[in-house]
């Protein structure tokens, strides 16, 4: 996990999530970035009103790089890459998640996913110190189309609907499990051999955890996306 701080604010620097992907890049949602300059990276995190109960590790930005057919007016491709300036050694605590390179099916839906992130833990709450995690389902697009189609921006901001390049997921049980204010940029992961595999990227949501709007996730199991990734990371 990790977390990505803003220059000149040491009061509340950490405006977003992202995920270790190798050594020397972390991933992130493209909107974190957009008006916001990422400038620190944090890894090893777990409490963030505690100094001393991880050990983690702060890390300076080198580069970032918008995914090239991320357009803000638009939900697709909302995917950036961060570049750090130093190689991160792995360590017990400090370690990237893995993506589902070759033949790695998307998960069926229905399937249990794990979301982890700092956001707030209800809508408009303040962002939550200690490191979060809910079991969260893919559910089918469907699901998400019957809800966000009902907004009014749904013809502009969703113009070819809910692609494949787009993840729905939620809760079934009702719950209300669902990612929040603050943690965009981070991840939902599979569980597989007892590897931890991304699935996707904090996107977007209608308040949160309300059972008519799943949240909305970028895919890093579309190709065209996963190959992006290697192209500039890999
Ligand atoms: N866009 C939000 C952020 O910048 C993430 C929203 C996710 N919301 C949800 N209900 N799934 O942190």
């Amino acid at each position: 996990m990790a977390l990505l701080g803003e220059e000149n604010n040491p009061r509340a620097p950490w405006f977003c999530d992202g995920v270790l992907i190798n050594e020397q890049w972390v991933l992130t949602a493209a909107h974190c970035i957009i008006e916001k300059v990422p400038h620190v990276v944090r890894l090893g995190e777990h409490d963030l009103s505690s100094t001393h109960e991880s050990n983690h590790q702060d890390y300076y930005v080198k580069n970032f790089v918008f995914h090239p057919d991320y357009d803000n007016r638009q939900v697709y491709h909302d995917l950036a890459l961060i570049q750090l300036t130093q190689r991160v050694p792995i360590t017990n605590t400090i370690r990237p998640v893995c993506l589902p390179w070759g033949r790695h099916p998307l998960p069926a839906t229905g399937s249990l996913l794990t979301l982890t992130g700092w956001g707030g833990t209800y809508y408009k709450g303040p962002m939550s110190d200690i490191l979060q995690e809910a079991s969260l389902y893919l559910l089918p697009a469907s699901k998400c189309v019957a809800g966000y189609s009902t907004l009014h921006d749904y013809a502009q901001k969703y113009p070819k609907g809910i692609t494949s390049d787009l993840l729905c997921i939620g809760d079934t049980d009702g719950q209300g499990q669902d990612a929040c204010q603050g943690d965009s940029g981070g991840p939902v992961m599979h569980r597989r051999n007892n590897k931890y595999y991304l699935s996707g990227i904090v996107s977007l949501g209608y308040g949160c955890g309300n059972p008519e709007f799943p949240g909305i996730y970028a895919s890093v199991h579309h190709s065209p996306d996963l190959a992006w990734i290697k192209r500039i990371a890999f």
